[in-house]
């Protein structure tokens, strides 16, 4: 049967900054589950929504670009993460931050309100995205060229953001979102308006979950100064990369300068040979620690985005539980109940995955620690060389007139040494930090993986 065609309206559907849903699809996108709040706000009875492509809430503000995006995170099996405007039954609109996860035969998706200060940035850019697929037009296949344009357009505008892809973007918005929801379910259940207690028989289950809560917030919590470390250490590599460059075209310039020099040449050519070699030496020490680096913030940032996906599922968890007992107390039926027994398998195997994922990738983020430190010292050791070459080169050049310029370069080399200095120490502190805090961050991850394990032997059991 057609579906009624919704009209939007300019109205916003109201939900709780502390409230979270969540809906699970096939591969295609047909949904299988929702929880309560789901159905509240989409305005969607349950019976409406289970079998319904999950286009049925598409709002047509949503530009394509970003269910593209969605899905090629989807198809090569990585969760995501974005804003999304969504249409309830009834034309309002709500916005939501969703975590779309891939789960045994399809997909889970977890959402909460956005709060942060990355969604009206974003809210903005969708409406940019709109307008320019709407101004390619949808003829003839002319929607793809403006859904190619506006996916250039969002790349685009994710790097004037600062951050160098869509990855580290949804790693750090949805960290942001996350604490802002952390915040307002704090406040929420210090109101006293947040139910009491459980059924019995979900008691365990719930205390269980609790302390998976507890261990991962103490994670999520380092999660910020994970982030910041990656910043950090990106801002350093490409400071180190440039630096590199610029010490080896002066060296060659020089050496270029000393080979035209008609008296005294002889001598300054050897000091500029030296500096050309160990300048090639900088250069592929820096090349050496830039493919470490980036190997470093990759499996960093995979860690950071699995402990906030790992804290929003269990956040996610613990009030599915308090609803699956208030359904039961309210209504008993038992074909719901089998419903909701599986929705909370599925929630607990999901949580169980991506505290894998996190366990996984920790000896991964720890891997390249070693490798950086000697490279860096090689590079310091280097530089030292550099630095008495060029003493060398400048007391050589004393005594040949026409060596000004030579003296000049030489001088450019001191003053890049100079400047790297504390550039390179931001370095050096922050991986020294990273291998004094990830060894913490890994047990805290293994306590928080062995309390997990403990809740899916309760939750699996009850149900
Ligand atoms: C788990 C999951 C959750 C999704 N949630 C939404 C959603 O909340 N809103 C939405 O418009 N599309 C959602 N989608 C994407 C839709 O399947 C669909 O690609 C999108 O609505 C675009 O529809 P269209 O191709 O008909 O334009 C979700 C997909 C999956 C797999």
């Amino acid at each position: 049967m057609a579906r009624p065609t919704v009209v939007p309206r300019p109205q916003e559907r109201a939900f709780g900054p502390h409230e979270l849903f969540f809906s699970t699809t096939d591969r295609k996108g047909i949904i299988r589950s929702g929880n309560q709040v789901f159905v509240r706000v989409s305005a969607h009875p349950l019976e409406a929504l289970l079998g319904a492509p999950h286009n049925i809430i598409r709002h047509p503000d949503m530009p394509r670009a970003v269910f593209q995006l969605l899905w090629s995170y989807l198809d090569q099996g990585k969760p995501f993460a974005g804003f999304v405007k969504n249409m309830a039954a009834d034309g309002c609109y709500y916005w939501v931050m969703a975590l779309v996860v891939p789960i045994d035969g399809g997909y889970l998706s977890v959402r909460l309100k956005p709060s942060s200060a990355f969604f009206p940035v974003v809210r903005d850019l969708y409406t940019e995205l709109l307008t320019i697929e709407r101004a390619a037009g949808d003829g003839g296949g002319a929607w793809r060229a403006g859904m190619a344009a506006a996916t250039a357009r969002l790349v685009e505008a994710i790097g004037s953001l600062g951050f160098a892809s869509y990855d580290e973007f949804m790693r750090i918005a949805l960290a942001a979102e996350l604490s802002g929801h952390r915040d307002a379910q704090r406040a929420f259940a210090a109101s006293g308006h947040e139910p009491e207690g459980v059924t019995a028989d979900l008691a365990p289950t719930l205390a269980s979950c609790g302390a998976v809560e507890h261990g991962l917030d103490d994670l999520f919590s380092r999660v910020d100064g994970l982030l910041a470390t990656i910043k950090q250490l990106g801002t350093a590599a490409t400071y180190v990369l440039g630096l590199a460059g610029d010490i080896h075209l002066i060296s060659l310039n020089a050496l270029v300068g000393s080979c035209r020099l008609e008296r005294g040449g002889e001598g300054l050519s050897v000091v500029t040979e030296d500096l050309a070699r160990l300048s090639q030496e900088c250069t592929d020490n820096v090349n050496a620690m830039a493919v470490q680096l980036r190997e470093l913030s990759g499996s960093l940032g995979e860690t950071a985005f699995s402990v906030t996906a790992a804290k929003l599922q269990i956040e996610m968890t613990s009030c599915f539980i308090r609803e699956l007992s208030h359904e039961r107390l309210a209504e008993p039926d038992a074909t719901a109940d089998a419903r909701l027994r599986g929705d909370l398998r599925t929630l607990t195997e999901s949580l169980m995955a991506s505290t894998a994922h996190l366990i996984a990738a920790l000896p991964r983020a720890q891997a390249p620690i070693p490798r950086l430190i000697r490279l860096q010292h090689e590079l310091e050791t280097d530089l030292r060389r550099l630095s008495s070459v060029h003493l060398i080169g400048a007391i050589q050049a004393v005594g040949i007139p026409e060596a000004g310029m030579f003296r000049e370069l030489l001088d450019r080399i001191v003053g890049q040494l100079q400047r790297s200095t504390g550039e390179l120490e931001q370095l050096a502190e922050g991986v020294a930090s990273l291998r004094q805090h990830l060894p913490v961050f890994e047990r805290t991850a293994l306590d928080a993986r062995r309390a997990t394990e403990s809740f899916r032997t309760v939750a699996l059991r009850a149900a």
